[in-house]
């Protein structure tokens, strides 16, 4: 630093080399009193609109590209092929599967069409998933998620709560979906979202429509509904706080298609309730009575309408944004045998992988497969209980076998399932072996 003749301090700025009088410490940002280096906060704010220029338009080049690649998108996300790829997953649910497969692939014509001024907007379709517990919501979502080329994310509903609450605003889902897109406003802005549990969320008073308030519910709701309208909804980063200076992204849902699943549990009781309530008034009441049948799950759920989603405890506003009504069926036996061993990552495949690394061949026979499926029916929770009886009866394998590296072939079967007995391990010679012997022999 040098001083002038009014004893004044200067000091040279190293970018634009002129004399910077120095007030304060601000008026020069960057000084190194080793090397002389600095610069002056004229050419910090020039550099500083440069970098932000230069993001502009590197963010329209993305768009373009973005826009520019529907095509290849499109082509490669339609219909039968999404679905293909679900039922490598997937065992049944072919309706679910292919309604979702239809709301992809126009959600992607949509962003297509957007392009066009012609005026003929078409309008979001978001979906609601309803079927038991353990039938493969989840699982088809999340792997659906794998496949597609724009973002999707899995927000777990019934972890929201209104803000001012514990827990987590709903502001979650769309965070979690700018992640997904690796932090690309533009392409959060044509995402999926997909809110699983959404059924918590109803309101508890829903069923009796008692007055009782619920205002967590209620309010979490009513949050979802501007989501679902489309708002700007802003948010602070993720594991930062939210306080007023806090740096916040702004996303606009307008364009982001919003999937819905849950259990529903209790509402085939209010779809048959109104049934029956229809079938006495048309007179259909007196002429079956005696001879009742008991309607099976899967027959009444198919008959949903927003009236009863609306008893259930779900505001009609939102129900309004949710044209597409989807439900998925009760997994049978036969469903729940193909699971354990067909698709790609089926959990008889995955014993199998593990086992093999100890030099074991694993075989279940068909009728342990069988009691697997049986004990999971009897727990009422569909495919979910499946790999946890399994888990059950590999447990002992997979602690006694790693003991030796001997190649062997365990067979599981049915009373290893049913009454806990010891799965028969028999010793595999190796060709080597045989072969020794045979010398041995001759
Ligand atoms: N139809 C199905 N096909 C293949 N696996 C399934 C199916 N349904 C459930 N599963 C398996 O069962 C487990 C629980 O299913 P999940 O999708 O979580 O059920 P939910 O319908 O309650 O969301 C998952 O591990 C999933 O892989
Ligand atoms: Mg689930």
């Amino acid at each position: 630093m040098s001083k002038n003749a009014k004893n004044d301090l200067y000091h040279v700025c190293s970018f634009c080399k002129r004399n910077i009088k120095i007030t304060s410490q601000y008026d020069l940002p960057i000084y190194d009193p080793q090397t002389g280096f600095a610069i002056c906060k004229d050419c910090i704010k020039e550099i500083y609109q440069l970098i932000v220029d230069n993001e502009a338009e590197n963010e329209k080049k993305v768009r373009a590209k973005f826009i520019d690649n529907l095509d290849m998108v499109l082509d490669k996300n339609r219909p039968h092929i999404i679905k293909k790829y679900l039922d490598e997953y997937i065992i049944n649910q072919d309706h679910a599967k292919k309604i979702l497969s239809v709301a992809v692939y126009n959600h992607y014509k949509r962003m297509k069409c957007m392009d066009k001024n012609d005026n003929v907007e078409i309008e979001k379709s978001n979906v609601i998933m309803m079927g038991p517990s353990g039938c493969g919501k989840t699982a088809m979502l999340s792997h659906l998620a794998k496949m597609l080329d724009i973002p999707f994310a899995v927000t777990d509903a019934s972890s929201l709560t209104e803000a001012g609450f514990v827990g987590a605003d709903v502001e979650v889902a769309v965070r979690n979906l700018y992640y997904a897109a690796n932090k690309n406003v533009e392409k959060t802005e044509h995402g999926i979202i997909y809110l699983d549990e959404f059924d918590k969320i109803a309101r508890k008073s829903g069923e009796n429509n008692s007055i009782t308030a619920d205002p967590g519910h209620e309010g979490v709701q009513q949050a979802l509904l501007k989501m679902l309208e489309g708002s700007t909804v802003e948010f602070t980063a993720r594991g930062q706080r939210k306080h007023p200076e806090a740096p916040t992204t702004k996303i606009n849902t307008t364009n982001i298609l919003f999937i819905v699943g849950g259990a529903f549990v209790g509402i085939e009781k209010l779809i048959e309730k109104r049934l029956k309530k229809n079938d006495s008034l048309i007179g259909f009441g007196a002429q079956i009575k005696g001879k009742e049948k008991k309607t099976s799950y899967d027959d009444l759920i198919k008959k949903v309408t927003p009236e009863d989603l609306m008893k259930f405890g779900i505001i009609p506003e939102i129900i309004g944004r949710l044209p597409i009504i989807c439900t998925l069926e009760t997994l049978d036996e036969n469903a729940l045998l193909r699971i354990l061993t067909e698709p790609k990552n089926a959990p008889v495949k995955q014993y199998e992988k593990l086992m093999a690394v100890d030099n074991v061949q694993l075989e279940f026979t068909r009728e342990a497969l069988k009691a697997v499926a049986q004990k999971a029916i009897a727990r009422k929770t569909g495919a979910r209980s499946l790999k946890g009886i399994l888990e059950e009866s590999m447990l002992d394998i997979m602690y006694e076998l790693p003991k030796s590296q001997e190649h062997r072939k365990v067979t599981v079967t049915a009373d290893c399932i049913e009454k806990k007995a010891k799965p028969k391990v028999e010793i595999i010679e190796e060709p080597e072996q045989i072969e020794e012997k045979n010398n041995f022999a001759g």
